[in-house]
């Protein structure tokens, strides 16, 4: 999928007030697509983000066989082939930049048995395929990819797939959700265990869907999830919350700017999500879910924010998994706050849609913000205001680190130019015409 790249740079914001929406939750969009293909009879979905990532994956269902329609923004309507009845497709799925697309298409594909041809752009065939490929190996289904279990690959589905016990190596969201899809094709149970909880959406969402699961928690926060092979889903209508991943980089914003009041309504907040929330609270944030409620098994809730001045903190390592995609922005704020801010095991962020470690040093750096950049960390320096900005940043296909950096340029002295604002369209179309409302200002970038 090719964007078109511009060149922009986000100036000074004044303290602003206002409420503002979020698209949906990429992660859940992924998968209520996924499980509608394998669903017979209609899901619905309302609030489905159609960011790159999202319709990439919608575009691979249809390939493959299933009946995917749009009605009106983010209203859709997927008829499903039901479980192992996809198709083979006529042509390559282009996954573009989604991860979780790839990933969790594999663990379907490894169920069906015929050859399924995957690639994406050239970020996401950097990074590693191997976490998903080595289980689903073993349960039966072949792979063949490019050294360092990179896209793209050809994966023919085990004929018959067979169970699996299987501990996560790495902590993967993807990774346990593409081994419980594949393991809907298989005879008998196949279990998961992590050994901390990552997002869940995937055994809420089979839940609704009406698949046998089975979750079992075990020592020192370890859970085991089981699922029952060839169970027939239901359809069900989804209404997907806003996705807190998004809502972070305005929530991020107003804590930062004092004077600053913002809400954010309809977000997501499933507890394996809220990290980042978690994390600003500690830095001295002023900030609450109100209008608690419960959408298709997910907690939601309306975000609000004052901002202030924030104090530098050590994030506890353990916390990691519920903000994952989070430190990018958070380093973007850490840069204002009074202090030193120490964020730990990360070695994750060095294969996300760029090393992010990596970019957010080099990103910090060239806007005069001192940081330290280690093998699985980052020490951001906080400046107790605005830092100085005036340089700009290579987003090398990383719709957050395009998004963080402009919110840090909002928060500087002299802004922050971005050298892509396309790959924005990954996770949150609208973005910057969203912060217009509230005031911000971006201007073109001639460096
Ligand atoms: C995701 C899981 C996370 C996250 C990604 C979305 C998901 O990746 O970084 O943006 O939807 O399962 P990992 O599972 O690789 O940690």
């Amino acid at each position: 999928m090719n964007h078109p790249t511009r060149a922009v740079i986000a100036r000074p914001l004044t303290p602003f007030t206002g409420t503002a929406r979020v698209p949906g939750d990429k992660s859940i969009s992924h998968r209520t697509l996924i499980l509608g293909a394998l669903t017979v009879g209609e899901t619905t979905v309302e609030g489905l983000l159609e960011g790159e990532d999202v319709l990439a994956t919608a575009s691979a269902i249809r390939l493959l066989g299933a009946h995917v329609e749009r009605d009106a923004c983010g209203v859709w309507r997927i008829n499903g082939c039901g479980i192992s009845g996809l198709k083979e497709a006529d042509d390559v799925l282009d996954l573009g930049n989604a991860g979780t697309g790839v990933r969790l298409l594999c663990g379907v594909a490894a169920g069906h048995p015929f050859t399924t041809f995957l690639c994406g752009d050239r970020s996401l065939s950097r990074r590693p395929m191997s976490r998903v490929i080595e289980p689903l190996e073993e349960m039966g289904a072949r792979f063949l990819c490019r050294s360092g279990g990179r896209l793209p690959l050809a994966v023919t589905g085990g004929d018959p797939l067979l169970p699996l016990h299987h501990e996560l190596q790495v902590p993967s969201a993807q990774v346990k959700s593409a081994v419980l899809l594949a393991g809907l094709h298989a005879p008998g149970t196949t279990t998961v265990v992590e050994k901390a909880p990552l997002r869940d959406h995937t055994e809420r969402l089979l839940h609704a869907f009406g698949a046998s699961l089975e979750i079992m928690p075990g020592v020192n926060g370890q859970r085991s999830i089981s699922i029952a092979g060839h169970p027939e889903l239901v359809p069900v209508d989804i209404h997907v919350p806003g996705d807190p991943s998004s809502a972070a980089f305005l929530i991020g914003l107003g804590a930062a700017l004092p004077g600053a009041a913002l809400t954010v309504r309809h977000v997501g907040i499933n507890p394996t999500r809220t990290g980042f929330f978690e994390t600003l609270r500690d830095m001295g944030a002023n900030l609450g879910f109100i209008n608690r409620r419960e959408m298709a098994g997910e907690p939601v809730a309306d975000i609000a924010v004052e901002g202030t001045v924030l104090k530098g903190i050590e994030v506890p390592p353990e916390r990691a998994p519920s903000m994952i995609d989070e430190y990018p922005v958070l380093a973007a704020i850490a840069a204002t706050a009074e202090g030193r801010t120490v964020m730990r095991g990360l070695a994750e962020l060095r294969v996300k849609e760029s090393d992010r470690l990596a970019a957010v040093a080099a990103g910090l750096a060239a806007n005069g913000v001192r940081v330290d950049e280690e093998r699985d960390g980052l020490v951001v320096h906080g400046v107790a205001g605005r830092p100085p900005g005036g340089g700009c940043v290579a987003v090398n296909l990383d719709h957050r680190i395009a998004m963080a950096f402009l919110v840090m340029g909002l928060l500087s002295h002299d802004g922050v130019a971005i050298d892509d604002t396309g790959a924005i369209d990954t996770s949150f179309p609208g973005f910057t015409r969203l912060l217009e409302g509230l005031g911000a200002e971006f201007g073109e970038w001639t460096g």
